[in-house]
């Protein structure tokens, strides 16, 4: 057993590689970048409204000793969105692109209309459409490289709450296991199927959100970084896979 309690697995080494996470700059963004770096990456936090929180999680990596490069961009703009990979190229060759950034509003299918639509598309599923084309064309066909969707159970499980929401992780979802084909063999995608994890950010009451996880409780943050190491530096052979950490909610 390692000192902190792991069992030692011979995982990719990820010395001197570099991964870009989206909506990197606070919650569970924050905790996949700084999973990154402590698994060994240097990282780009790639933020859009929340400057002194990137600022707050790249003192967070360096204290790690791993690099830490901020870009700011709005994925709501198909325009600035085309900019971030080469932007992030400007500081050497990318290895993974996590597309954590998304928007989560409570419309339900009454109120839902072509804006809400086309936004939450825009940001949870166009945008990682083209990051993905963009960072799958940087990435040389002898070297290696991964994809990792941040998704919710509710993508493989589509209810008739969140409407948008729920749509856009769908095909998400089935962006995933599509470019997973495509990008084959040197580029892995694969997906991270979360579930109660921390409570909505726009601070909507969560109160109800446990009463179908079999688990009973809210994950803890470092089962989301374990998940999320496994997928960053595990097997190369496991692609179009959907993890799903969700104490058991997609089974209900
Ligand atoms: N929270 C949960 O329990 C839970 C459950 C299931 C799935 N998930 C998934 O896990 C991921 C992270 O969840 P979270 O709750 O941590 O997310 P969040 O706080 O709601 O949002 C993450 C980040 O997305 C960025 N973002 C939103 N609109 C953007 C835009 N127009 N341009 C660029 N960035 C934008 C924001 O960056 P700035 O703050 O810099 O503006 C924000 O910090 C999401 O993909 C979510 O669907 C979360």
């Amino acid at each position: 057993m390692s000192p902190e309690g792991r069992n030692p697995i011979n995982m990719l080494d990820l010395t001197g590689k570099t991964v870009l996470v989206t909506g990197a700059a606070r919650r569970i963004g924050k905790t996949l970048v700084t999973a990154a770096a402590r698994a060994g990456a240097d990282v780009i936090i790639h933020y859009h409204q929340s400057h002194e929180d990137a600022e707050a999680a790249c003192v967070a990596v360096e204290a790690l000793g791993r690099q830490a490069q901020l870009l700011c961009a709005d994925l709501s703009n198909p325009r600035e969105v085309e900019e971030v990979i080469p932007r992030a190229l400007g500081w050497g060759p990318l290895f993974g692109l996590v597309n954590n950034a998304s928007i989560f509003e409570q419309i339900d299918w009454e109120a839902s209309d072509l804006e809400s639509w086309n936004r939450h598309l825009m940001i949870n599923l166009t945008s990682p459409f083209l990051l993905s084309q963009a960072f799958a064309r940087a990435v040389p066909t002898h070297s290696s490289g991964r994809i990792i969707n941040i998704l919710d159970w509710r993508a493989l499980r589509p209810g008739r709450d969140h409407l948008p929401y729920t749509i856009s992780k769908a095909g998400l979802a089935a962006l995933t296991r599509s470019l997973a084909q495509s990008l084959a063999p040197n580029i892995t995608v694969n997906g991270l199927a979360l579930g109660a994890i921390l409570p909505p950010s726009d601070g909507a009451d969560g109160h109800d959100i446990l009463e179908n996880v079999p688990a009973g409780r809210w994950a803890r943050l470092e089962e989301v970084e374990q998940a999320f190491e496994f997928l960053l530096r595990g097997p190369d052979y496991m692609t179009g896979e959907i993890i799903h950490l969700d104490g058991g909610r997609h089974v209900v």
